[in-house]
């Protein structure tokens, strides 16, 4: 019989109808009561099963964690919590769960220990959901930019260049294919770089896209990212995905406008399309609220802070007018945001942006017109000689989701900050190019997707946004 998913069975029930369904045990009560998920719902179905027809051995096999595959008539359902349910006529145990081994129990479990099964934890509600609202963010992503008539590009992975400048990357080397295991002394042979040239994996895809977006247009990438930074922070990974839209003919006003859009877009996407799952993470967020101190706590739930987001304006101000306001800040004496900046010049620290959005304008704020000196080398320098136009995007609880800027397009500009920052010209050749054959103002802005993910789910770590997590601590799956 053709399985139906059990989020088609609950949307528009047919009572009476014949079904099967496949899925992993949750629960199973009473030696009647059996609730299955299979992920295409944050919501279980209850298979009843007539347990005095049902022999003893397969009674006992259905336990949390094994797969099985029921049969049976849709019935509305007299019990609490469901509306519809499967008398069940017939059980096949496809896949069996030993109850002594099997970790994933129907309590509970924290975070930190999910972690360890991250093979596992999908069957958990929090992290199915985790990974469905995933895969809206990435639906939705796709659809604001074609909806603006931008083309996805797909740059390279591994690559000669450091977008970034720096230096956080992981080198992309060869085994030597006639001697890859590991020596006498435990020694790696590796053979070469790749193929005689320096290559690394890609710290970003903004550089190949900015070669697009001079005949395309409008273009964005999304893709995996890779840095090579020493961070066990609850924000940072050593490999992420970044959308990265770049267009020409904007000035950074028109790349503030779209940065903002397209965070308002995905958030109400969230909103109007993942309404069971964020219900859920609302619920989880609240309960985890309670076990946080009161000062700690929230002001807003979840949804509450979506909605807030998808609504009101973000506020924009300088770099300079947020060191004013740094400055002028009475230091807390309750350690967050004691380290209040002194001099104009000096990076913000995420404790700065921090006091900035939560603190100060309770709001998201785009900070714009950096220092040159604390910015990357493409960006384009401002008619006062010490700041570019970048700008960042900050998120309450979150801190930078969007980097971005209006990018150098002036060829003597750029070849002389090249020069002063010392990147040979030979790395970056193909890309002084495009300021000599026909260049144009652009700009353009990277996402974190992850740390967008963050937002939209309340979840405070990132290790637990994505399925599996790279950070210095873990590699292992
Ligand atoms: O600010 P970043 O480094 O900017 C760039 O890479 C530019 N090339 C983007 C562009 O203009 N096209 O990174 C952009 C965003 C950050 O704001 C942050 O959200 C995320 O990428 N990000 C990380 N996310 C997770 N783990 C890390 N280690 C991250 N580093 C940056
Ligand atoms: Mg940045």
């Amino acid at each position: 019989m053709k399985r139906t998913k059990i989020k088609e069975l609950l949307d528009a029930p047919i009572i009476g109808k014949k079904v099967n369904v496949k899925g992993w045990v949750r629960t199973f009560r009473n030696n009647q009561f059996i609730a299955i998920n299979d992920g295409s719902t944050i919501n279980n179905i209850q298979g009843v099963v007539d347990f005095e027809n049902t022999d003893e051995k397969t009674l006992k096999r259905i336990t949390t964690g094994a797969c099985i595959s029921i049969t049976g008539d849709l019935a509305e359902s007299k019990g609490k919590g469901q509306s519809v349910e499967v008398i069940v006529e017939n059980i096949e145990i496809l896949g069996d769960a030993d109850p002594e081994k099997y970790p994933l129990q129907p309590k509970k479990h924290s975070l930190e220990f999910l972690r360890e099964i991250a093979h596992l934890r999908v069957r958990t509600n929090t992290f199915s959901a985790i990974y469905r609202i995933r895969h809206a963010m990435i639906f939705a992503v796709h659809k604001f930019f074609t909806e603006r008539g931008f083309y996805n590009v797909h740059t390279p992975i591994i690559t000669g260049s450091d977008a970034e400048g720096a230096g956080e990357m992981f080198r992309v080397t060869t085994l030597d294919p006639l001697n890859p295991a590991k020596d006498e002394d435990g020694n790696v042979n590796y053979k070469e770089d790749f193929f005689g040239k320096e290559t690394n994996l890609t710290v970003s895809g903004q550089l190949e896209g900015e070669t697009a977006c001079m005949g395309l247009s409008e273009i964005y990438t999304f893709g995996p990212t890779f840095r090579a930074e020493n961070s066990n922070t609850s924000r940072h990974l050593a490999e992420f995905w970044m959308i990265e839209p770049e267009m020409a003919f904007y000035d950074i006003n028109d790349n503030m406008d779209l940065a903002e859009a397209f965070v308002k877009y995905l958030v109400n996407y969230a909103l109007d399309n993942c309404a069971d799952d964020l219900t859920f993470l609302n619920q989880r967020a609240l309960d985890d609220e309670k076990t946080k101190p009161q000062q700690e706590r929230n002001e807003l739930s979840l949804l509450e802070r979506l909605r807030f987001v998808a609504e009101n304006d973000f506020e924009r101000i300088t770099y300079t007018e947020a060191i004013d306001i740094l400055k002028n800040s009475k230091p807390n004496k309750k350690k967050k945001f004691q380290y209040l900046i002194e001099e104009w010049g000096a990076d913000l620290q995420s404790e700065h942006e921090r006091f900035l959005v939560e603190k100060h304008f309770k709001k998201p704020v785009i900070l714009y017109n950096y220092p040159k000196d604390i910015k990357a080398f493409y960006m384009r320098q401002n008619d006062d000689g010490k700041t570019v136009a970048a700008m960042d995007v900050l998120f309450p609880g979150i801190g930078e989701i969007i980097g971005g800027s209006q990018r150098e397009e002036r060829y003597n500009l750029l070849k002389q900050r090249i020069d002063e920052i010392g990147i040979p010209e030979k790395d970056l050749w193909w890309y002084l190019d495009l300021r000599k054959f026909g260049s144009a103002p652009h700009s353009g802005f990277g996402l974190g997707f992850e740390r967008m993910i963050q937002f939209v789910s309340g979840m405070t770590n990132i290790r637990d946004v994505i399925p599996f997590p790279r950070t210095p601590d873990n590699a292992e799956f």
